[in-house]
């Protein structure tokens, strides 16, 4: 009876902190089961950052960064008439210009708040969250105006215009675009953010997501893609800082060699969850210790040698759950002496056995 109250006590903190998120735990269901609606519950895709994103490490406020010109201003903000239904606030102690536009009623509106008169031009954030009347976000439309944060999200926004956000390729630092209706987004802009640190687009019906659009975004340490059920075409190459990149839910069926190889020795987590992923060709990843693949939810019938024995060999692992695992010969390579298993977590085969419950010595005549 304590031991029952102790597992719901653990269930029940386990859910509150939210560690369920993390989709590594297929362990609730009964069974094997691919469905993949079934598996989201347990999925981490949301791009909320509170828990992986670091502020204090990637915000350039923290690195001394200089005061904006206004800092000594009790009043930066645009009058208020000038730019309603936007709000302008002023934050005092952290020198932060903020800009809310949510209540915009059209962008013919938007566009004319910004050719309003604005003492200062560079606002540390733009909000525009909850909106149905914004549905493309013109080029020009911030007449210069620089934002540092950029909130944009749960609109019906569906286009971003190329060069829309031009005014903020320089101060850019975080961009957060998820949840909104964007089939056309401007990937040709991207890598112009210099210090571009955490990018989302998750959540949106984007049908083609070009990898090759964030080669060389040298700042980037996160990137959020997941849920917009897309093809991810090209490879996410040169990307030294990246940290954590989300590829969970959308249309891969391969992956290509090299799809990403980033060069970054910071790299710890690479979201495949929930594609259909058939094959991943050798040299798919960058090789670095520490590093978490999760290709879970995908429909890999075997875990090829070729491809995986050098990351599990340098210190990655692999997150292979509900994935239909054939179970023959070509995993024996797994359970020989050097143990690659133990780093291979979830991995069932077609009739719901875990790997690791497998018996080894049926793999000796392979
Ligand atoms: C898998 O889950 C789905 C959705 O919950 C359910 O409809 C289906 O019957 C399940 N399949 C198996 C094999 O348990
Ligand atoms: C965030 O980064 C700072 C500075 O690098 C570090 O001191 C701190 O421990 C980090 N916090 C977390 C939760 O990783
Ligand atoms: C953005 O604006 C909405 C509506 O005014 C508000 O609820 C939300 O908290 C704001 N978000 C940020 C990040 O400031």
């Amino acid at each position: 009876m304590k031991t029952h109250i102790i597992i719901l006590l653990y269930i029940v903190l386990r859910t509150v902190s939210g560690q369920l998120n993390d989709h590594r735990d297929p362990t609730l269901s009964d069974g094997y089961n691919q469905s993949k609606i079934q598996m989201r519950q347990y999925d981490h895709h949301d791009p909320i950052p509170s828990d992986v994103y670091n502020h204090s490490k990637v915000h350039m406020k923290q690195d001394g960064r200089h005061q904006p010109e206004y800092y000594s201003y009790e009043q930066p903000c645009p009058d208020a008439e000038d730019i309603a239904p936007c709000v302008c606030t002023y934050d005092t102690v952290s020198s932060a210009m903020d800009l809310d536009c949510s209540a915009v009623e059209s962008e013919e509106q938007l566009k004319q708040i910004f050719k309003a008169d604005f003492p200062f031009k560079n606002f540390n954030q733009f909000n525009l969250t909850g909106n149905n009347n914004i549905k493309v976000l013109e080029l020009g439309v911030f007449n210069g105006i620089s934002f540092e944060i950029i909130h944009i999200e749960e609109n019906s926004l569906e286009v971003i215009e190329l060069h829309a956000l031009d005014s903020c390729y320089e101060t850019a630092t975080e961009i957060y675009l998820y949840h909104n209706k964007i089939t056309s987004f401007p990937f040709d802009d991207v890598s112009l953010f210099s210090k571009l640190c955490y990018f989302t687009l998750s959540y949106n019906p984007l049908s083609v997501i070009p990898a090759d659009a964030f080669h060389g975004s040298t700042a980037l340490v996160y990137l959020y893609m997941s849920d917009n059920n897309a093809d991810i075409v090209g490879t996410f190459q040169d990307l030294p800082n990246l940290r954590n990149i989300y590829l969970g839910y959308n249309a891969i069926t391969t992956i290509p060699v090299h799809f990403i190889k980033t060069g970054s020795s910071d790299l710890i987590y690479i979201d495949l969850h929930g594609n259909n992923i058939v094959s991943v060709e050798p040299v798919g990843f960058d090789i670095v210790d520490g590093l978490d693949i999760d290709i879970g939810g995908n429909s890999l019938s075997t875990l090829d040698e070729a491809t995986w024995r050098l990351h599990l060999e340098a210190g990655g692992t692999l997150s292979a759950s509900y994935n239909p695992l054939l179970c023959g010969c070509d995993i024996a390579w797994l359970f020989a002496e050097d143990q690659l298993l133990e780093h291979v977590h979830y991995a069932r085969c077609t009739d719901g056995k875990f790997l690791h419950d497998l018996d080894p010595s049926i793999f000796d005549n392979c």
